[in-house]
């Protein structure tokens, strides 16, 4: 079914929240940024669907759309996962060695960084400096920040967020120090 739009059809209550979006930014001078921040807001993530009702609203080329969306780190072109984990890769955490906590992440995940879980329980990400140098190397799980972290505590970390561990892991040496909430 397509649209008015000429798109493939979306649920009226999908197609109401983006014309309202949309709505709210109709004076903007640029308004695209401010428009995929607000619909990524909505629904999580920037589908393919999505770029395309915005394109023909706003009357810009779906490449340009795409393109922009693709180019910023803040925006995502698929569903994340129900938990977010960013590693943190800043030059402090670098140095502490946060390359092989992000290796143990990935191994015990089974993806790479950029990539969610086929469950869709846990994305991974590489993140630029948290702002928590001094706790480094750093790791944030959803809004929770730990610290001085090292590779052996990241089945400890998917533990406590009841991630079936599969494999034997090695046992946690420390528990990973963690920001009060
Ligand atoms: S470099 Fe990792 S928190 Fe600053």
């Amino acid at each position: 079914m397509i649209n008015t739009l000429g798109h493939l059809a979306m649920a009226p209550e999908e197609t109401a929240i983006l014309d309202k979006i949309l709505a709210r930014h109709a004076k903007d001078a640029g308004p695209l940024i401010p428009v995929l921040q607000d619909v990524q807001r909505q629904f999580g993530y920037l589908s393919r669907e999505n770029l395309a009702y915005i394109a023909r609203a706003l009357k810009i080329p779906l490449s340009d759309v795409f393109g922009t969306a693709s180019f910023y780190a803040q925006f995502y072109l698929a569903p994340r996962g129900e938990n977010m984990v960013r590693v943190c890769q800043g030059t402090a955490c670098h140095v502490q060695g946060s390359g092989g906590i992000l290796a143990a992440f990935a191994a015990a995940l089974g993806i790479d960084a950029g990539e969610t879980t086929a469950d869709g329980k846990f994305s991974l990400e590489r993140v630029a400096c948290v702002g928590s140098c001094g706790l480094a190397p750093v790791v944030m799980i959803n809004q929770q920040t730990f610290g001085r972290l090292s590779p052996e505590d990241v089945p400890l970390l998917l533990a406590k967020l009841s991630m079936p561990l599969g494999e034997p892991q090695q046992k946690a040496h420390d528990q990973p120090q963690e920001d009060a909430p």
